[in-house]
């Protein structure tokens, strides 16, 4: 008899920084619309994990290592090739912020050098080395990248490094040039900017910030998520090259 073998019409993200916070509120978004979520961390798979997906849609990458993720890319196209090598969206979401030795701000004048080149690689050389990867697959699936910012691009914040705030301005920029690049490919890429959201990369004292931002309380993730799945999906489909602020009004 044959057996026609069931082919995966599912959607497919791949996600960055997927263990924790907003990605992790991401997981969670596209996981019950009913996508498939490649998620991407420097940890294997967790059996604590809440979404019905194993370790056969985990990968464990160290963005931080370039030649890590050169492997990390080969094995996501692989994975993608029995659903026809479509992407449907790219999320470059793992970022950091370190701070110094009293975990205070590392500003322009004290932040180590390779603490600049550890964070622009992992917050800002990640994600062009992730788009360019798997630009066939986002090409064949007319798919959607977004690149996560940040509030901290565009102006100095308290908490927040000099490192990490220009990896994000750069990231941005970034977003706007391969708006331009990808858009004739049908693939559309956009940013999103957060504020304040309630996550583990807060540094204490934040709390003290709500009284400045209009909706006076922080963000959740949950809020984030949605965000990012509307710039992946059809009611955002003449979006691209846009930042979107998700920050309460924090920035006015
Ligand atoms: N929360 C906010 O208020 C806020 C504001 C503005 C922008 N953002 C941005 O939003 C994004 C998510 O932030 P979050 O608050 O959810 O952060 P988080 O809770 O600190 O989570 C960071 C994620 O990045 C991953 N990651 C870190 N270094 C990595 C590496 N070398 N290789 C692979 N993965 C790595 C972590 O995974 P593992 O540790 O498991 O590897 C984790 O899943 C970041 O880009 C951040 O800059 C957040």
């Amino acid at each position: 008899m044959n057996e026609t073998k069931k082919i995966d019409e599912r959607r497919t993200i791949v996600l960055t920084g997927a263990s924790r916070g907003i990605g992790h509120a991401t997981v969670k978004r596209f996981s019950a619309a009913g996508w498939r979520v490649i998620t991407c961390s420097r940890y294997p798979f967790s059996d604590k994990c809440p979404w019905p997906m194993g370790p056969e849609d985990h990968i464990q990458v160290d963005l931080s290592d370039p030649e890590n993720l050169g492997y990390a890319v080969q094995e996501m196209r692989k994975r993608l090739e029995p659903h026809g090598s479509k992407l449907h969206a790219l999320v470059n979401n793992a970022g950091i912020s370190p701070k110094d030795d009293n975990k205070g701000r590392l500003d322009s004048i004290t932040t180590p050098m390779h603490v600049w080149r550890h964070v622009f690689q992992v917050n800002f050389f990640a994600p062009i080395m992730l788009g360019r990867g798997l630009f066939n697959e986002l090409k064949n699936a007319g798919g959607s990248i977004v690149n996560v910012t940040s509030i901290a691009g565009s102006r100095v914040h308290p908490f927040a490094g000099t490192a990490y705030a220009t990896s994000k301005a750069a990231l941005a920029s970034l977003t706007r040039e391969m708006a331009a690049d990808f858009g004739p490919h049908g693939i559309r890429v956009n940013a999103i900017a957060p504020g304040e959201i309630d996550t583990a990369i807060l540094s204490p004292g934040t709390e003290k910030m709500i009284d400045d931002i209009p909706l006076r309380r922080l963000g959740r993730p949950d809020e984030v998520a949605d965000t990012i799945h509307f710039l992946c999906t059809s009611p955002s489909s003449y979006v691209t090259g846009a930042e979107i602020h998700i920050n309460g009004g924090q920035h006015v």
